[in-house]
C-alpha cells in the first residue's frame, strides 16, 4: 500500500473546490459523462428515481479517494470490497473505477486553465492507487 500523502491530498481537495464553485454540485455531470462512457450502465440507475443513490455513491467515493491518499486503513479495504459488491448488481469489475475517470473528466472540464499539473499529478495518482485496490493495474488516463 502506497504511504499517505497529505500534499496529494491538499490538491484533490483544492480541485473539488474549484469545482464546486465552478458547478455546485457536480452529481449531473458526473453520470451524464459516465453514461457517455459506458451508455449500458445507466440502466442499473432506473430504481434510484431521486438520484439519492447516485448522490451517496458519489459523495462516499469522494471521501474514500481523499481517505486513501491521506492513508486511512479502510479506503483500500473499501473500494476492493465495493468492486466485489458491485460485481453482483453487475459492474464489471474491469469497468468500476470507470465511475473515477467520469469524475476526473468532469472535474478538469470544470477547472479549464486552472487544472494545473499538480492537480493533474493528484487525481492520475489517485486514479493509480485505486486501480492497485482493484488489482486492475495503473490507472490509464
Ligand atoms: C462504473 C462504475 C459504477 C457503477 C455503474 C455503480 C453503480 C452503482 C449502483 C447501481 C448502486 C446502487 C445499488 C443498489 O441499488 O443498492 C451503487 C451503490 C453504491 N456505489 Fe457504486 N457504482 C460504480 C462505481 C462505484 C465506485 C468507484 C464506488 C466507490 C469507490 C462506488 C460506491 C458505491 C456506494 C458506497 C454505494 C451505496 C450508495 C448508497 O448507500 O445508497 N460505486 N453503485
Amino acid at each position: 500500500m502506497e504511504a499517505p500523502d497529505a500534499g496529494l491530498a491538499a490538491e484533490l481537495e483544492r480541485s473539488l473546490e474549484l469545482t464546486a464553485e465552478r458547478l455546485g454540485d457536480p452529481t449531473a455531470q458526473v453520470y451524464r459523462r459516465l453514461f457517455e462512457l459506458a451508455p449500458d450502465l445507466e440502466p442499473l440507475f432506473a430504481g434510484d428515481r431521486s438520484g439519492s443513490v447516485r448522490g451517496e455513491m458519489l459523495q462516499r467515493a469522494l471521501e474514500t479517494l481523499l481517505d486513501l491518499v491521506r492513508g486511512a486503513p479502510y479506503a483500500h479495504g473499501l473500494i476492493a470490497t465495493e468492486q466485489i459488491n458491485h460485481a453482483q448488481f453487475g459492474v464489471p469489475p474491469a469497468r468500476f473505477t470507470l465511475f473515477l475517470v467520469a469524475v476526473v473528466d468532469v472535474v478538469r472540464d470544470a477547472l479549464g486553465a486552472q487544472w494545473d499539473a499538480a492537480i493533474a499529478a493528484a487525481w492520475q495518482a489517485v486514479l493509480d492507487r485505486a486501480a492497485a485496490a482493484c488489482g486492475t493495474g495503473p490507472g490509464a488516463r
